[in-house]
């Protein structure tokens, strides 16, 4: 493992702060020596947020799984680099050693090149949590082609989209996958997002179950066979330090998904830094983030910061409730987990159930626990802290977003303080700032305000694939020259950070990233819709779920089975996910005099909050919100 990279104490934390703040270029160049580089850098950094644009460890050459795997062939080649616990706790888990990923890696590389695939080719691949999907992504980053992994969950026009989006020339999938009880037909959904997507030219379909799968002959190949067609010998393709290493697709509150880039370099080193340090990983520790390899958390803290650090990390197939409400906790003893990293809306889910779920297993392994992807409520964060933690274990609750690629505000486990409900300090090298409703930085430490930051870090977004204007307005338009996050924070006395949640159009609904306007898209498809609006409101469980206000054209159409209808036309187009839990028929919605739908009313409809509607002067309409608010459900 990567040792010498380790912030050992609190003063050793403030201490480095302040030298990543007062000179970053040389702190990230002592970091950056940490790794496997084909060639050196010659110039840290190059940044100007008004283009915007934005260049880390300039001219250096590598290859990222050269770090996540060559790197430690002699020195841990027999360490086990992935445990994979499989849904069902009845079918063996498996446990792949860095020489034996490395093997795999390298083979899978080589089936990429026969079929075609270059350096810089998009390849979308769309898998359960297996340890192909693994093998999959690291091939692709072997051979410098982009990998863009769609979460197993989204539906086939969402997988349509994101491959034309970025003209993907190959999907990668599986026949079927399992999810508790369930069997889903992964291919067959596949199937019908291929019938709009020109660009694909194969299909490399993973049996992950037995049952038969029609194949088409001239574009889908099966995993089992091409692996036999080639050896395990690849020698890694030498990257540029800012030349691509993924796309991932997060919402926007405006239209199309933006298809984040990620860069090799910088990337790197941000993920492995901030694991290291906000975990505190030691050699033999089994680590366990419980994200999906879909979602960013995943990406970065599943596979490529875990395996660049040298550390074991688990993947798991199934849900926390199959076969019962145990399974999390039975996993943590039968691997001895010691750090469990999840997301406030499982913890939100298992609180709910009974405490003898916990008490039948050994969890005191469990040295270190985490939360990431939304705001963890008091009462979830002391429940995880007494029952899980059993009272004495740090908690870190890590901020950051798909954008940043890495950790930005997070405690260090065991090393700096930590605060209920607030993320408290910023990494190393990351400069927050608070900005008030005039656009200016707030100096006062006790203060609240909307969360910009205002110096580059390594591994940050470096565009939106093919819409480098978007970029620019969605992140660097609001504040002059800072990056813009969409969240809202308070910051107190000892510079803590609590961050209060999203300030502009997307809602975290059960930690997932959801952008309004494309489900009001989805919504106003139904041939009896008009027009809709959807906003969020706060969820026991969920953190956030979903309303939607509808017009219909014949207000007679109003029925429960519409809503069910309307509900379907939402999980086609995008995927269960964004399914709303409350739909309330309208008879018009507040609009300003420019035509524009005053969502922070309905936002206040949605939450009850109906005493005080705020200033409605500017309503075009003020009379429909009478009847909004009388029949609000
Ligand atoms: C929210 C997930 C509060 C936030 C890594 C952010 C959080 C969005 C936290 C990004 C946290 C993430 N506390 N809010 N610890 N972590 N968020 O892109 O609103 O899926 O902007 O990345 O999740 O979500 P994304």
């Amino acid at each position: 493992m990567i040792h010498n990279l380790k912030i050992n104490s609190e003063e050793e934390y403030y201490s480095t702060y302040k030298r990543s703040i007062e000179n970053p270029e040389l702190f990230w160049d002592e970091i950056a020596e940490n790794f496997l580089w084909q060639k050196k850098w010659t110039k840290t950094l190059e940044w100007d947020f008004t283009i915007p644009k934005v260049k880390w460890f300039i001219g250096g050459k590598l290859n990222i799984t050269e770090n996540c795997l060559d790197r430690y062939l002699n020195s841990q080649g027999d360490k086990t680099a992935i445990i994979w616990e499989p849904n069902n706790p009845n079918e063996f888990s498996k446990h792949i050693t860095y020489k034996e990923l490395h093997k795999l890696v390298c083979r899978f590389a080589n089936v990429l090149k026969n079929n075609n695939i270059k350096k810089r080719d998009r390849v979308c691949i769309y898998m359960p949590m297996i340890p192909e999907l693994a093998i999959a992504m690291l091939a692709c980053a072997r051979i410098g082609a982009i990998h863009s992994i769609v979460f197993a969950g989204f539906s086939s026009k969402a997988i349509a989209n994101r491959i034309n989006d970025s003209s993907c020339k190959m999907l990668i999938t599986t026949n079927e996958m399992y999810r508790g009880t369930k069997t889903i037909p992964l291919k067959e959904i596949c199937d019908e997002a291929l019938k709009d997507c020109p660009s694909i030219e194969k299909v490399i379909v993973f049996k992950r179950t037995n049952a038969i799968t029609i194949m088409d002959q001239n574009r889908d190949v099966f995993w089992h066979k091409e692996i036999e067609k080639v050896n395990d010998i690849n020698t890694a393709e030498i990257m540029d330090a800012e030349d691509e290493l993924f796309i991932l697709y997060t919402s926007g509150s405006t239209g199309k998904p933006k298809g984040m880039v990620h860069t090799t370099g910088g990337y790197m080193v941000g993920i492995t830094y901030t694991f290291l340090n906000v975990f505190q990983v030691l050699q033999d520790d089994i680590y366990w983030c419980t994200a999906d390899i879909g979602w960013i958390t995943g990406h970065s803290y599943i596979i490529y910061g875990p395996l660049c650090a040298g550390a074991t990390t688990v993947m798991f197939e199934g849900v926390p409730s199959y076969p019962d409400y145990g399974r999390f906790w039975q996993i943590v003893e039968k691997h001895k987990i010691t750090h469990f990293y999840t997301a406030p809306t499982a913890i939100r889910t298992l609180e709910k159930q009974s405490l003898s779920f916990i008490e039948t297993h050994d969890i005191s392994s469990l040295k270190v626990l985490g939360s990431v992807g939304e705001p963890i409520n008091e009462e979830a964060w002391q429940w995880y802290h007494n029952n899980i933690g059993k009272g004495n274990i740090p908690i870190v609750d890590t901020w950051w977003q798909t954008e940043t690629g890495a950790i930005m505000i997070s405690s260090l486990a065991g090393i700096t303080k930590e605060k209920p409900t607030y993320t408290t300090l910023p990494m190393p090298g990351v400069q927050p700032v608070l900005m008030n409703d005039e656009g200016n930085v707030i100096e006062e430490k006790n203060a609240e305000g909307r969360l910009a930051i205002k110096f580059p870090w390594p591994s940050m977004a470096r565009t939106i694939w093919g819409n480098h204007i978007r970029y620019k307005e969605v992140y660097f338009s609001t504040f002059n020259n800072k990056y813009f996050t969409g969240d809202g924070a308070l910051r107190d006395e000892n510079e803590y950070y609590r961050i209060t949640g999203r300030v502009d159009d997307i809602v975290i609904v059960s930690g997932h990233n959801l952008g309004t306007a494309p489900i009001e898209n989805a919504v106003n498809e139904h041939p009896k819709v008009v027009e809709s609006a959807i906003v969020g409101f706060p969820h026991e469980i969920k953190g956030n779920a979903l309303y939607g206000f509808v017009i219909l054209y014949q207000s007679e159409d109003a029925s429960s089975e519409l809503k069910v209808e309307i509900n379907k036309v939402i999980s086609t187009d995008i995927g269960p996910i964004a399914k709303l839990d409350k739909i309330q028929f309208v008879e018009g919605l507040p609009k300003t005099r420019s035509g524009k739908i005053m969502r922070r009313i309905l936002r206040k409809i949605a939450c009850n909050e109906i005493s005080n509607l705020g200033d409605i002067s500017t309503l075009l309409n003020p009379e429909v919100i009478e009847a909004i608010k009388e029949n609000s459900l």
